[in-house]
């Protein structure tokens, strides 16, 4: 197995492996390079359902995607359960996966919960020609960009996570609209969170749409977040997927954002998806 980092310490691709036979060895060996690099991209993984699933559970308990709005019988029946759908296809006029052809803004997934889950894994099987990349912003370098003042004013603050949208800014499901922020419902985390595996901390903030800073007026809330979002995707701590299909993408959502761009309606995407909770914490 080959380890090539694409920047100095921000994503690795890694090749020589096979996800559907990879060994302990091999696994600990691409555990470390994710925790190291924050991204990894594995090409030419021509994984089914119960290969993704049981190569996603090597990194810890499966965690469901937040499809809240299936009962338990309909989740019951569904053969993958911990496999979802990201696509724009519609099939007999209805949605067949997650998020359409929209643009998803800057993210890391599930942050509005207590325990979000660190790794997701995308599986790329169909590709549009053009458009539908993913764009991952490195948060450990975007903390070490801020400037020592804002750091030291964020390093007491907590952030409140946004659960109503989704990262095409749409109301999920059971969720009232609102305005204003302090009524978002969700969880509050510290801005500047220590990775629990890496001992580095990051600047944690989950998606900059209706987030709110408690003990802060709105105004003085949206100003430095504003303020601290300019430092959350510089260019040089970014990195671009053009994805192929069968590219495997991890990342880790401790200290990684995403964003995806939006496509052609008349092209058609789909991939498969996986995310998973640490396997520490169990
Ligand atoms: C995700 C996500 C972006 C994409 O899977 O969590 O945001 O490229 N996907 O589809
Ligand atoms: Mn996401």
């Amino acid at each position: 197995m080959k380890v090539t980092p694409i920047t100095a310490n921000f994503v690795a691709d890694i090749e020589d492996v096979n996800l559907a036979t990879i060994n302990d060895t091999e696994f600990e060996q691409l555990y470390s390079a994710w925790l190291e690099y924050g991204v990894l991209r594995i090409r030419n993984q021509n994984l089914d359902d119960e290969q993704l699933q049981t190569f996603s559970k090597r990194f810890g308990p499966l965690e469901e995607a937040p499809f809240g709005r299936m009962s338990e019988e309909d989740k019951a029946k569904i053969k993958h359960r911990y496999v979802t759908t990201l696509s724009n296809i519609i099939a007999d006029g209805k949605p067949i996966g997650g998020l359409g052809n929209s643009e998803a803004t800057w993210h890391s997934d599930m942050t509005y919960i207590e325990t979000p889950p660190p790794a997701s894994l995308l599986l790329g099987i169909e590709i549009p020609e053009q458009g539908g990349d993913t764009h991952f912003a490195n948060q450990y370098a975007a903390l070490e960009a801020l400037p020592g003042e804002l750091r030291t004013q964020i390093a007491i603050l907590t952030i409140k996570h946004n659960a109503a949208h989704t990262s095409v800014g749409k109301l999920r499901p059971g969720f009232e609209a609102f305005d204003d922020p302090r009524e978002a419902p969700g969880a509050i985390h510290p801005m500047i969170r220590t990775h629990n595996e890496s001992g580095r901390p990051a600047l944690y903030l989950g998606r900059r749409e209706w987030a709110y800073i408690p003990g802060l007026s709105v105004t003085e809330s949206d100003a430095l977040l504003d303020e601290l979002w300019a430092y959350v995707a510089l260019e040089e701590n970014t990195w671009t997927q053009k994805w192929q299909p069968l590219d495997l993408i991890i990342w880790d959502n401790r200290c990684v954002m995403h964003r995806r761009d939006g496509f052609d309606q008349n092209s058609r995407r789909y991939m498969r998806r996986c995310q998973v909770l640490d396997r520490n914490a169990v």
